[in-house]
């Protein structure tokens, strides 16, 4: 496996995408992780990431000396490679004027790390520092007009790059992040949707022995996938809880109930609980509010369940890597309350459980793979991100079941006519929400005073930023025509035209 150390890029992430996209495992560590912890991880090869501070800032982020000493191979890019340049007795200074966007790069020695590169490709640089002398025992491998020592190296496998392979401008990056962490590093590619099934299974088994895992179905997709694992894994010794809200897409929990009766036969216990969350949801305005109240009745409604099958020792959780990274990276202290991601189906902490977490170290396009390599269906799988509050978020204003109703009809044109324009799986999210307005419209000959329905397209990476969805017109136009002539209580549907930020993707 690869480690990358964290010095505060915004790509860290990314890098360890990238080259688990080459098949080969990789976690991030913060800069800060100490020799041991890195050794604990036997990795064949460090990555030492970009960040936004300068190497001779006073308080620059440094890394474990023996990283940059030692005999593991190394690759820093850009505030990584002044680091090694640094550490080597080269010379960094601010370059004149701070490049940013496409360069050319041109190889002046073609080494293992460019095998089967072209002599030259483009890469996408982002620096202000620049290596003005080569550190000792280094030399230039490569150069772009404006970076005389681009790629630098000592012997094989220490070396430093001024650009950023793992972002989409730098379109042969992949190439050159295998051809590190496979030629150089000696790797073995084999980090693929099958070989973590197998792992996880042979895991999953250790942990657990003969016990019993309770598992919370929330009907997202990390729920379902963990299940699917577990049911592999340990088979009748898994209880699955199902706790239908009444706040999921229309046919919804119908559909999921399907897949799991499938997957898990005998294995679910459903709860439709609508009537108590609507009770509780009753005359609420307050999006905190709603998020609030729902998350406190999942765990209630599941803690009651849980209580009625009897003692279990295992709960089964489906966190996923960006969590485990969020609570030991340093990028998310401070930042402002913008709303409570509650994510329903998430452990109730007041029930005293062991947590078993099989999809704890993968990004979520991984976990897709997963699912589709356990033989979930992809309509599943592949479904854009819903919140965990559900439709109660889409609806301005107080839940009702009428208003449940009206929004589930409008949401699934919205669906079906993305669907059948083929966006679905190209949009980030795509869906509608109710407003608590009413306007005026015509209908024959007469007067309708009906509600407002918007329809929300984005387009985003990772939701931090999002911006919205260029829609063709004639989509617009049938989601449009459809909606006030199929749903009687809406007779007018705007298009919300707001990136994020300013605006988030959800209107509550
Ligand atoms: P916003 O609206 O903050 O949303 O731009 C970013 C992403 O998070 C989802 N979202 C939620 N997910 N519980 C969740 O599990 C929530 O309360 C929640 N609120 C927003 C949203 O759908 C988008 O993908």
């Amino acid at each position: 496996m690869i480690v990358v150390l964290d010095f505060g890029s915004q790509y860290s992430r990314l890098i360890a995408r990238r080259i688990r996209e080459q098949n080969v495992y990789c976690e991030i560590l913060p800069n800060t992780a100490s020799w041991s912890q890195i050794q604990k991880l036997q990795p064949n090869g460090v990555v030492l990431s970009g960040g936004p501070a300068s190497v001779y800032e006073p308080g620059a982020p440094r890394c474990s000396r023996e990283v940059l000493t030692g005999q593991i191979p190394v690759l820093g890019i850009c505030y990584g490679l002044q680091l090694i340049a640094l550490e080597h007795g080269g010379k960094v200074a601010a370059a004149t004027r701070r490049e940013y966007g496409m360069a050319e790069l041109k190889i002046d020695e073609p080494t293992k790390f460019f095998a089967e590169m072209p002599d030259r490709f483009h890469v996408w640089m982002s620096h202000g520092d620049r290596i003005e002398q080569l550190p000792n025992g280094f030399r230039a491998l490569a150069h772009t007009e404006n970076s005389p020592h681009a790629v630098i190296a000592a012997g094989e496998a220490r070396l430093g790059i001024q650009f950023h392979p793992e972002v989409a401008h730098t379109p042969l990056g992949g190439r050159l992040l295998r051809n590190f962490a496979v030629d150089i590093c000696g790797s073995n590619p084999d980090w693929t949707p099958g070989h973590f099934v197998s792992e996880a299974i042979g895991h999953i088994r250790t942990q657990v022995g003969k016990e019993r895992i309770l598992c919370a179905l929330s009907g997202g997709v990390d729920s379902m996938v963990a299940a699917a694992l577990l049911a592999r894994a340990v088979g009748e010794q898994l209880v699955c809880i199902f706790v239908d809200t009444g706040l999921l897409r229309k046919e919804e929990a119908h559909n999921l109930l399907e897949v799991f009766e499938r997957l898990l036969p005998g294995q679910v216990v459903s709860v439709d609980a609508a009537d108590r969350f609507l009770e509780r949801l009753d005359g609420v305005a307050d999006p905190e509010e709603k998020r609030q109240i729902i998350g406190h009745e999942f765990v209630q409604v599941f803690a009651e369940q849980a209580k009625r099958i009897g003692s279990m020792r295992f709960l089964a959780q489906g966190t996923l890597y960006p969590d485990v990274i969020e609570s030991t990276s340093h990028d998310t202290h401070g930042a402002a309350k913008i709303k409570t991601h509650h994510n329903v189906g998430g452990l109730p902490a007041e029930l005293d459980f062991e947590l078993v977490e099989p999809l704890r170290y993968l990004f979520k396009d991984e976990v897709r793979k997963v699912g589709l390599e356990l033989g979930l269906p992809r309509e599943v799988i592949c479904r854009q991100p819903f919140p965990g509050p559900g439709l109660a978020v889409r609806i301005l204003g107080p839940v009702s079941r009428d208003r449940l109703e009206i929004l589930r009809c409008a949401d699934a044109i919205v669906e079906d006519e993305i669907r059948r324009a083929g966006l679905y799986e190209r949009l980030w999210q795509s869906f509608a929400v109710l407003t608590p307005l009413q306007t005026v419209g015509v209908m024959g000959d007469g007067r309708t005073y009906n509600n407002l329905v918007a329809i929300r397209a984005v387009e985003s990476q990772d939701a931090m930023t999002a911006d919205w969805a260029r829609l063709p017109d004639d989509v617009l136009s049938r989601i449009s025509n459809r909606i006030v002539n199929e749903v009687a209580a809406v007779n007018r549907v705007v298009y919300d035209i707001t990136s994020k930020p300013p605006a988030t993707i959800e209107w509550e």
